[in-house]
């Protein structure tokens, strides 16, 4: 019935439906609001990163130009805790008591007429604290150590026996650091109250989730709650969770009973959003003089914050990556006086994949194998744990296709073979499986009598696309022209969607907006049923299909009739339908869902008198099922390729040993890939449609970041022979 097949839209790299806004400057961020009567809020944050608050002064601040208000623990009234969510628990409610359990703890909000004025008064307030001794490392024997709190550590088979079967058994500790999510966009929220009900404006990537989250901590139905988010400055999961600021500005609100806004300031963006945690992780690879892998061992530690749950299994994606008989993996975690950490740009996979596939390299090496042949010798026909096979795994035309591409078979045997002048130059590679959050999700679509359409869902679009592809799949999925379609987003009153995030959205809303489009065609025929003068009497939806504004019957396209006059002789404005999409669940699919895959290949040059490394060529083959548009689809793996390099070569928060402070917490000193430290980014999609939904489409968020700081490793290593196992990977390491 739908055009889907045909692809006459989807797949098309259209340029985004929402360009002109942007560049014009007509999108409306969520700092970009003001409202009559709108007050400004700044933050306090705590200057210790353990201890108690044993006295606060706030004379001085509320006697400054234009405050109207100081809350702190003490003037608070209490809030209900938040709700648990797809991610886990809320992160701990603001002003709960006298504690401090990280450095940038939000402990007093100001509002004030003006930003300055509130910023200004925030700095008129005198704390005083009682320190206690913070615990910070990883490593700190003395730190509470959380096991297994999701359920996810993993094992198959017998690690002893098979570690016992090989021939060459590898081992390393691998380190990665704290890393910030840091969107361009300042976080913020723009809340205001009528009466009981609430709108929030707000840099979220999960609307409903804000909605849920404040019906909760202010004791209100949900159906007083509107949380607004049309445009979102970028996420990187900063906004998947409803941190303290968000509350704090509803609070002062209310209190007020005059609209707040609070910008984070960007080094509030490094104690207030969210983190990728650091991790220690031991990996062990045996495997056997042929190149057969007979047993892997991932241990990963990482750090949580006091009173938060956030867990990022690091070791997790080790027992999915390889056809192995014998696997175990093991994750923890130590409570430590930080930050809470959150999702960042492929949590968990992040890290674990730059453990897991610099070891595979080591193997390869170790057995004398080359390494794509090696990976691929170890392809998992089968998804590892569920012995199903997969819904679609194009993994093994990744390899190739980008060894093709990138032209692997020039690749030296040995460590340090190649050179051009000086320079060492070195040819990496890693391989990527991405499992990607399978999420429920709803979507409407009308069309109206002058023949044009609209969807909505409560989805976000934080710069990847989702307005462009949705207004793709829905004009394709009704026979319109793009130019005849709206998607509207970013509004918790739109039917239900789920974060933009865990490379999940894309799929679980073509989901939605398939199912819509497929109901409201029925909806269409369902009226000319009993109608003599339609040439659709009596058809069903397996009859028709849709094409230039009209339904028609498959067999005779020109037994049909358009939108505009079936609504007109009906006497409809407009009809509706609403879609939902649920997650595939292998038990119904006699397969194992799968996510997205990925091959990354990578050329570095090395001065080694100066240790000066550069990322020469990276081409990334990427299976993500049906591309919904080729054009934004190649701009998230450029994205995510760029993030992979920043990871590998730059991104570390630096956090006080003693006093727990971020000492970079700036972007003068975080350091991030500038243009000249990106080299051209080949990206080819391989692999089809995905056979578990409709549209077969599936996430490429996340899968394009993942592998780049293995893929460096290695290539670094086959250039100088050194191996690398802490990131990022710095000039003094490669002296
Ligand atoms: Mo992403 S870390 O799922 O926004």
């Amino acid at each position: 019935m739908t055009t889907l097949e045909a692809g006459r839209i989807v797949g098309a790299g259209l340029d985004r439906v929402d360009a002109p806004l942007k560049v014009t400057g007509a999108a409306q961020y969520p700092n970009d609001f003001t409202l009559p009567g709108m007050t400004h809020a700044a933050l306090v944050g705590s200057t210790i990163a353990a201890g108690r608050i044993t006295g606060i002064d706030a004379s001085e601040a509320l006697a400054a130009p234009g405050v109207l208000t100081v809350i702190t623990h003490l003037t608070a009234p209490r809030l209900e805790p938040g709700p648990m969510t797809l991610l886990g628990g809320s992160p701990p409610t603001p002003l709960r008591d006298d504690r401090i359990l990280h450095y940038g703890q939000h402990i007093a909000i100001v509002v004030a007429e003006s930003a300055e004025q509130a910023r200004h008064a925030a700095r008129l307030i005198h704390i005083r604290y009682e320190a206690t001794e913070a615990l910070l490392d990883v490593d700190d024997p003395r730190a509470e150590i959380v096991v297994n709190p999701w359920g996810m550590d993993t094992e198959r088979g017998d690690v002893g026996a098979g570690f016992a079967q090989a021939d060459v058994v590898v081992e390393g500790t691998y380190t990665t650091p704290d890393n910030t999510n840091n969107p361009l966009g300042l976080m913020t929220t723009v809340a205001s109250w009528h009466g009981d009900s609430l709108t929030v404006h707000d840099s979220t990537q999960w609307p409903h989730n804000v909605r849920t989250t404040l019906a909760a901590v202010f004791g209100i139905p949900e159906s007083g709650v509107r949380v607004l988010a049309p445009f979102v400055g970028g996420g990187f999961g900063a906004g998947l969770r409803v941190w303290s600021h968000v509350i704090l500005a509803v609070l002062a609100a209310r209190e007020l009973k005059r609209p707040v806004k609070l910008v984070l300031s960007r080094p509030e963006m490094f104690t207030s959003v969210g983190h990728r945690p650091n991790s220690v992780q031991q990996i062990k690879i045996g495997a056997t003089r042929d190149g057969d892998l007979v047993a892997i061992e991932h241990h990963g530690i990482s750090s949580v914050a006091m009173e938060d749950d956030d867990y990022e299994p690091v070791s997790a994606g080790s027992a999915v990556a390889y056809a192995c008989p014998n696997v175990l993996t093991r994750d923890r975690q130590a409570r430590l006086n930080i930050p809470c950490p959150g999702s960042m740009r492929a949590p968990a996979e992040g890290q674990g994949n730059f453990a897991l596939e610099s070891a595979i390299d080591d193997v390869a090496h170790a057995i004398g194998m080359d390494p794509l042949e090696f990976r691929l010798r170890n392809f998992a026909d089968e998804h590892p744990l569920r012995g199903l096979p997969w819904s679609s795994n194009a993994l093994r035309a990744c390899y190739l296709e980008g060894a093709e591409r990138f032209g692997w078979s020039r690749r030296g045997r040995e460590p340090g073979s190649m050179r051009e002048g000086n320079l060492l130059v070195g040819y990496g590679l890693a391989g990527v499986s991405y499992p990607f959050y399978q999420v429920p999700c709803q979507a409407r679509v009308s069309v109206r009598h002058d023949g044009s359409a609209y969807a909505r869902s409560a989805a976000t679009d934080i710069g990847t696309g989702t307005y462009t592809v949705m207004t793709q799949l829905t004009a394709e999925l009704l026979g319109l022209d793009v130019d005849r379609v709206r998607f509207d987003l970013g509004d918790s009153d739109m039917p239900y969607a789920p974060q933009a995030g865990g490379s999940g959205l894309t799929g679980a809303l073509a989901n939605a907006v398939h199912a819509a489009c497929r109901r409201l065609t029925r909806e269409f025929l369902d009226i000319v049923r009993d109608d003599t003068r339609s040439p659709l009497q009596g058809a069903t939806a397996e009859d028709v299909a849709v094409s230039d504004g009209r339904i028609h019957l498959i067999e005779d396209s020109a037994q049909g009739e358009s939108y505009v006059g079936i609504l007109a002789r009906h006497g409809l404005e407009e009809l509706s339908a609403d879609g939902r999409s649920t997650p595939p669940r292998a038990e119904d699919l006699g397969m194992a869902p799968a996510g997205a895959f990925g091959a990354k290949f990578v050329e570095v040059r090395i001065d080694p008198a100066l240790g000066l490394l550069r990322v020469a060529r990276v081409v990334s083959a990427i299976d993500g099922g049906r591309i919904l548009n080729e054009k934004t689809a190649t701009s998230q793996i450029i994205g995510g390729t760029v993030g992979g390099i920043s990871q590998a070569l730059f991104e570390e928060t630096a956090t006080d040993a003693v006093t727990g402070r971020i000492a970079n917490a700036t972007f003068g000193d975080y350091l991030m890939p500038v243009n000249a430290d990106v080299p051209y980014i080949d990206v080819l999609f391989v692999g089809g449609p995905d056979r578990a939904t409709r549209t077969g489409t599936k996430g490429i968020g996340e899968v394009g970041l993942v592998g780049l700081a293995a893929a460096i490793g290695n290539a670094v290593f086959h250039a100088t022979g050194r191996r690398i196992r802490s990131l990022p990977i710095t000039i003094d390491q490669l002296m």
